[in-house]
């Protein structure tokens, strides 16, 4: 049979593509390493799981399986409007935020476009570009890791389409101050859409301005999930906010049922259990603040992070990475975003973290009398 080169017959943008890498699932270390056991703290995940009220509704939704979902998810948006005190026309949800990344990049930016980002800023945004054909404009950061607005302002060029920030900043952790936000999105002209990626802001909305106030800005489109506070990251559930009109705009490359039923339940239960949540978010914050402190006493703390990660900065951090492996641990090394020395580690349960700890400093220890 005539075997076929497949790569060109590709539409450009795709040859220089590639996969997104996520954080190895705990099955696959279980298979590699023939381990019985594994904990995994390397996808930002809430250790604690999903709400029971969340449980119980995906229990009911299984009864229903064999139906169509709700295409438009109305009682979902619903929710969320009641929520976020907006217009139901005003949310979109998306399997993921991801794909309301995507679906927003792909909808505004295409081919000649310009989409602009930080150097460290969530990879998505890069593969997403690149995807649509639109070019890639990164920025560096400041020296802290964090969104450089004014050098972000100075990259916008007629070809810009689309900014996108996230805050926190993922894999960096660095936070906004509400008047830097402020300023960017007064200083960047009106036809340039905002992507402000806020899937960690259950961790952070005690010490900002709710985002939601800045809605008024026409191009202004803020992201969220239930993937990390409300602990449902499988079911894959994220919306954007933002203005009806340019949302009636990304709905038409949205996939007819992009929200299984079981996810719509879980999610609208979750709303409805948000004590829960914000009482395992309080939780991941004590345990964050114990973790930097150890780390902190080692010299490998690397900044503040504001959300449910923890950044160790390490010359062996690749190997650190892999030592971690052998012992049952999943971690995050962040080679890939052209981090090297960094190591991004989400913050477990109690006993997960205690076992990161004391792992970590039996690694070390062997590392400093082998050094
Ligand atoms: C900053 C940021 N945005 C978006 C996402 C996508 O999350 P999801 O598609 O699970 O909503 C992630 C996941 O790690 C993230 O860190």
């Amino acid at each position: 049979m005539m075997s076929m080169d497949w790569m060109n017959q590709t539409v450009p943008q795709a040859r220089g593509l590639y996969p997104y890498i996520p954080g190895k699932p705990i099955e696959q270390l279980l298979r590699e390493k023939g381990l019985t056991k594994a904990t995994k703290l390397a996808s930002n995940e809430n250790a604690y799981g999903p709400s029971p009220k969340a449980i119980q509704a995906m229990h009911d939704a299984i009864l229903e399986a064999h139906r169509y979902p709700d295409g438009d998810a109305h009682a979902l948006k619903a929710a969320l409007a009641d929520k976020h005190q907006l217009d139901a026309a005003q949310i979109l949800l998306g399997n993921g935020s991801n794909e309301v990344l995507e679906l927003v990049i792909r909808c505004f930016a295409g081919l000649g476009d310009e989409v602009i980002y930080s150097q460290h800023g969530f990879i998505v945004y890069a593969l997403a570009t690149q995807a649509s054909g639109a070019n890639r404009v990164p920025v560096q950061d400041t020296p802290e890791l964090g969104h450089d607005l004014d050098a972000m302002l100075a990259a916008v060029t007629k070809q810009t389409k689309i900014v996108c920030i996230a805050n926190p900043n993922n894999p960096t952790g660095t936070l906004l101050s509400n008047d830097a936000l402020q300023r960017f999105l007064n200083a960047l002209p009106p036809h340039i859409i905002i992507i402000l990626d806020e899937a960690y802001d259950e961790f952070v909305c005690d010490i900002k301005q709710d985002s939601v106030q800045h809605l008024h800005h026409p191009g202004l489109v803020i992201s969220r999930t239930f993937s990390k506070a409300y602990g449902l990251a499988a079911c894959r559930v994220g919306y954007a906010m933002a203005n009806a009109n340019l949302l009636e705009a990304v709905n038409r490359f949205r996939e007819p049922f992009n929200l299984n039923s079981l996810a719509q339940a879980a999610a609208l239960a979750a709303l409805d259990d948000l004590d829960w949540v914000m009482e395992k978010v309080d939780l991941v914050k004590q345990e964050r603040t114990r973790l930097e402190l150890a780390l902190a006493q080692q010299y490998i703390l690397a900044g503040k992070s504001f959300g449910n990660f923890v950044l160790l900065q390490h010359p062996k951090a690749l190997e650190l990475h892999q030592q971690l492996e052998n012992l049952g641990l999943i971690t995050r090394p962040l080679a890939a975003y052209g981090l090297p020395e960094l190591l991004r580690i989400s913050v477990g349960k109690h006993e997960e973290n205690n076992f990161f700890l004391k792992s970590l400093d039996t690694i070390l220890a062997t590392m400093n009398t082998q050094s």
